[in-house]
């Protein structure tokens, strides 16, 4: 069969041959302790579990209006307010099959073959994969070494293929964050050079150390030319449920919506009414699991940086850490390879998520705080043995 050629652009995502390799050993009796997953360990809440059961009873089980029900998006609009204190109108608003078909209709519906994305790198690997997929270019531009935002290095990228900016803070895979400093300065190039600003806010809900993420959106300056994404996936442990949402201009939304009538329709109705009591209903459980996240966070980051050599930055969002053991590792798969075999541990190897990301390993601490510190331990054996410090 020949597939079209776009495909050999396309590649399979970087962990999957990790997971195939761990599952059959897992067939094979033995235990793997899991820190390479992206998603919360935590069970969606009842209410909103009960919220998308009664909606089946009620026959709810039709298609919606394409950008999502009125009274979902007019909820979103009002979240988006309370984050950034920038009034949106339910036109600007498309929920969608989760916050990844957003990111791929919006970068469909904005750019042209040869234009130049800009990407922090490390990166999430679908922002480059999908860039390319549709004929733009991406340009991987390093993080500092904190994982902070380089503003020199952005500007230096800048050119006049230049299309968009995608930031994504807090960050996978580093866990760093993006200040309001430093978004200001992103939004200042954007109006001088006149680019789009793809801001990835998934994760807001999930910082630490009193860290608190900046809406894109709350630029005034920054409204006509951002696309904010976020979902449902990390705040209310709703991967599988498949919900995420853009916030843009209504000329973006709306071509948006054109990708997804013809694609997806829309998101799942009932999971729709799911999404509207999660963001009407009681809010505690965002911040129960952001506490428990805390904890693993700082006993990973402190077991981690016990390990002469490696070095890990304490990252203030998400649920990732980034270590460097580029003091024992060059070849990071080969090693994520080893310490599954040899020691039953699942990570993701660095070179997953492009340039910067060689020499890294990303480790999740959505997992039990027993298997967090019995896998750092593993870890620690197989990199002491290696030597090459
Ligand atoms: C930065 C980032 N954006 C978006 C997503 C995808 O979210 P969703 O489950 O809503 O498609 C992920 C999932 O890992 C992510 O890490």
């Amino acid at each position: 069969m020949r597939l079209a050629s776009r495909m050999s652009i396309l590649p399979p995502s970087g962990t999957i041959g990790m997971l195939e390799i761990a599952r059959r050993m897992e067939k094979e009796g033995k235990t793997i302790i899991h820190l390479e997953v992206g998603e919360p360990d935590f069970d969606t809440p009842s209410h909103i579990k009960t919220a998308a059961m009664r909606a089946l009873e009620e026959g709810f089980v039709k298609y919606t209006e394409s950008k999502g029900l009125p009274e979902l998006r007019s909820a979103i609009a009002s979240r988006v307010k309370e984050k950034s204190s920038c009034s949106v109108d339910v036109d600007e608003v498309i929920v969608t099959p989760g916050a990844k078909h957003a990111i791929f209709c919006a970068l469909l519906a904005l750019l042209e073959p040869g234009d130049e994305v800009v990407i922090t790198s490390p990166t999430w690997p679908t922002y480059k994969d999908i860039v390319r997929f549709t004929g733009g270019a991406p340009r991987e531009v390093p993080l500092s070494q904190d994982y902070s935002l380089d503003e020199e290095a952005i500007k230096e990228a800048i050119c006049e293929k230049t299309r968009m900016v995608i930031l994504n803070s807090p960050n996978n895979p580093t866990g760093g964050v993006i200040s309001r400093e430093e978004m200001k300065a992103v939004v200042d190039l954007a109006v001088d050079h006149g680019f789009y600003i793809m801001s990835d806010e998934i994760y807001d809900d999930l910082t630490y150390d009193g860290f608190k993420q900046t809406s894109i959106l709350s630029f005034e300056e920054a409204r006509d030319i951002s696309v904010l994404i976020h979902g449902f996936s990390k705040s209310y442990a709703m991967t599988g449920w498949r919900i995420g949402y853009a916030v843009a201009p209504r000329e973006v939304v709306n071509a948006m919506s054109k990708i997804q009538q013809n694609t997806t329709t829309c998101a799942a109705s009932f999971v729709q009414k799911a999404a509207l009591e999660a963001l009407r209903g009681p809010q505690d459980f965002i911040e129960e699991m952001r506490r428990e996240y805390d904890r693993r966070r700082r006993a990973l980051v402190k077991a981690l940086n016990e390990i002469d050599g490696v070095h890990c930055p304490t990252p203030k969002g998400a649920f990732y850490v980034f270590p460097d053991i580029s003091a024992y590792v060059k070849d990071s798969e080969t090693f994520v390879e080893r310490l599954l075999k040899e020691k039953g541990v699942c990570v993701t190897p660095g070179k997953a998520f492009g340039l910067g990301g060689e020499g890294h390993i990303r480790i999740s601490y959505a997992a039990s705080m027993e298997s967090i510190l019995e896998g750092v331990k593993r870890i620690r054996e197989l990199l002491l043995s290696m030597g090459g410090r």
